[in-house]
């Protein structure tokens, strides 16, 4: 869950409640039961993602990690500590001793799970979790001597808006030093049936997972949001490519919350927005790292190209 002020939280997620179209922002989900959700969504049949990317890794990292020497390997958001793993488990005990590993994450929680079970299976690595949001404060990741490595999976970055993913690279360009490494993993633009089905599982794992962040919303709120009075919508939109993710309401409904001057009407048929997941084109990515310093200089990806790899460089 995000470390920030109640109040600050509070404000955040009325403001959405009450906009022209109503949202609520997705770090929301990340409460206990929204993480113990993800992991169980990374698993599905129908959730390519998580599988192809890692596959993607294991063929990559080991041959990167054999040629390369980092001083720094900085993993933003989340990380599902296996992908890491790829990378330190081709290593020789000597280079994993020169590496600083800096899980960068706005939940402290996420950050001590990865910290524990790295450290013990690689006790060489030094390891510095840094509490910070990556959008804003990358400058709190340590600089080194030898180049550094930094790690964004998890399609992640399709879960900014397009002005974020700019200001994201130009941020990161910023603290790159030249040589820098950055590896991005990202979900591609394919079939649409495929892509959709990702997000609309049959065991309905990722409408729990949707749903309960209304829970999420009535723990700061203490407001009393009915998770079974909402549907979950995931589609694709051709026209933005990418999956939208609503809850729509299934009956007329009034929600109270000490923190509301007055209830929150909702309409049968209206929609709360909780996410949008962009899917990417190789071509979007020769922009937003050109302005940001960065040159893209191998492309990884699964046989079908459903999920793709880069690796940029610092110029
Ligand atoms: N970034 C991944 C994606 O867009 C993971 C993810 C974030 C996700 N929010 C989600 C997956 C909601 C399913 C539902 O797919």
């Amino acid at each position: 869950m995000p470390e920030k002020g109640t109040e600050e939280i509070r404000q955040e997620i009325t403001g959405g409640l009450l906009a022209p179209s109503m949202h609520i922002p997705s770090k929301y989900f990340y409460n206990r039961e929204g993480s113990r959700l993800f992991k169980e969504i990374t698993g599905l049949e129908e959730y390519y993602l998580s599988r192809t990317e890692k596959a993607i890794l294991a063929d990559n990292l080991p041959v990167l990690a054999r040629s390369s020497r980092f001083g720094c390997v900085a993993e933003l958001g989340n990380g599902d500590c296996s992908k890491i793993s790829l990378l330190f488990g081709s290593m020789t005990a000597e280079k994993l001793e020169d590496i600083n590993y800096v899980p960068v994450d706005i939940s402290v929680s996420a950050i001590d799970g990865s910290v524990k079970v790295l450290q013990e299976r690689f006790r060489e690595l030094r390891i510095e979790g840094v509490v910070a949001d990556f959008m804003t404060q990358l400058q709190l990741i340590p600089v080194s001597d030898h180049p550094a490595l930094f790690c964004f999976f998890g399609s992640t970055l399709g879960n900014f808006e397009p002005f974020q993913r700019r200001e994201f690279f130009h941020n990161l360009g910023a603290s790159m030093q030249k040589g820098d490494m950055l590896l991005l993993g990202v979900d591609m633009v394919k079939d649409v049936g495929i892509t959709e089905n990702a997000y609309n599982d049959r065991q309905g794992v990722t409408a729990a997972f949707n749903k309960n962040i209304l829970n999420s919303v009535n723990y700061f709120l203490h407001s009393d949001f009915d998770t079974k009075k909402f549907r979950h919508l995931a589609f694709y939109s051709e026209k933005f490519e990418r999956i939208e993710m609503h809850l729509k309401a299934l009956q007329d409904m009034e929600i109270t919350s000490p923190f509301f001057d007055t209830p929150v009407f909702i309409k049968k048929g209206e929609t709360i927005h909780t996410e949008n997941s962009y899917k990417f084109r190789k071509e979007e990515f020769s922009d937003l790292s050109g302005d940001a310093g960065l040159a893209l200089d191998e492309t990884w990806s699964d046989r079908n190209s459903w999920f793709s790899v880069f690796r940029f460089r610092k110029k």
